[in-house]
């Protein structure tokens, strides 16, 4: 198994994430990001989910930065209860996990892992980058010693689901995000438009999942309650989206990805209007080398099947 490290801002999507990378990894630990919700809140959220799947008290959850840091000024940290429920679990209002989180921080945490295990850890990033440009920053040598970077972020076709441009985990975090894209670590993305192309469960889907008649089910259907109303009404979309969980998938099994190419990828700090916006040099405009390797399809049965194999598991 793949020993991996999820950063993650965890609410809704961001917990069958967690589930999936239970599933096909050796997860390493979790460390907790500002994003979607209350912070506080998301470090719940994912003790939680680490219970749902059987593994409470041995996977260890880190809280990192609350907020970006060099975004100040910005004030672009913006939650989303309005997709995830004011829990981030689609209102379903969880007790509390048993499992407490470490002192360590975050930041710490995932330095001292990569040392410890130079080329074998694999960072599966599905929150603003605030953590991972963190990390880079205090101790640039881990760049080397990382086995690969998965980032769900971005978007490849300039169809925010924030702002009009922008994907959320980049829009929170643009200075984090451009950081990270330079870094050299060799990187994969799977933008938004891969998630609304590929990943969305309609109600059929959602039938399905339930007559699983599982834990895992179960808990799918109540994380999912308010975003399913949100992406039909606002995004005008079939179902719910899962662009976290996607992102686990094609790391798993990379074969799914059935079209990807290279390209240099930035991410816009100073627009006006599209601050977040990820730009892909599709077309080989800037004459910069390749930093990224863009996820551009997906087999969407092979995807549904991993989701459903995960949920029937647990
Ligand atoms: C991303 O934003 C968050 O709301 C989701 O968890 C996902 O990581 C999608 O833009
Ligand atoms: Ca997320």
């Amino acid at each position: 198994l793949k020993r991996v490290i999820i950063d993650t801002d965890t609410a809704g999507d961001d917990t069958i994430a967690i589930l999936t990378a239970l599933h096909y990894f050796q997860v390493e630990g979790i460390t907790i990001t500002g994003g979607n919700v209350q912070f506080d809140q998301q470090v719940e959220n994912a003790l939680y989910t680490v219970q749902v799947a059987g593994h409470g008290g041995r996977v260890p959850v880190f809280k990192g930065y609350e907020a970006p840091v060099m975004a100040v000024g910005h004030k672009q940290h913006r939650t989303v209860e309005d997709v995830h429920g004011d829990d981030g679990m689609g209102g379903a209002r969880f007790p509390k996990a048993e499992q407490r989180p470490e002192t360590k921080h975050a930041v710490d945490f995932i330095i001292e892992t990569v040392h410890a295990h130079p080329g074998e850890i694999s960072l599966l990033a599905i929150a603003p980058l605030t953590n991972i440009a963190m990390a880079i920053r205090k101790d640039p040598t881990i760049i080397p010693e990382i086995a690969h970077l998965y980032i769900m972020g971005g978007t490849n076709n300039a169809l925010g689901n924030i702002t009009p441009a922008a994907e959320y985990n980049f829009y929170v975090d643009p200075e984090a995000a451009k950081i990270v894209l330079h870094s050299g670590i060799p990187m994969t993305m799977v933008g938004w438009e891969m998630c609304t192309q590929y990943s969305v469960m309609d109600d059929g889907d959602h039938e399905e999942i339930a007559a699983l008649h599982t834990a895992g089910s179960r808990f799918f259907t109540a994380v999912n309650r308010v975003v399913m109303q949100f992406n039909k009404t606002v995004h005008k979309l079939k179902g719910t989206t899962h662009p976290d969980t996607l992102l686990m998938a094609v790391a798993a099994d990379e074969s799914i990805m059935t079209k990807s190419g290279l390209y240099y990828v930035d991410v816009e700090t100073a627009g006006e209007l599209t601050r977040g916006y990820s730009v892909v040099d599709l077309n080989g405009r800037l004459d910069r080398e390749a930093n990224v390797r863009v996820c551009e399809a997906v087999d969407r049965d092979s995807f549904k099947r991993m989701l459903l194999d995960v949920l029937a598991a647990i």
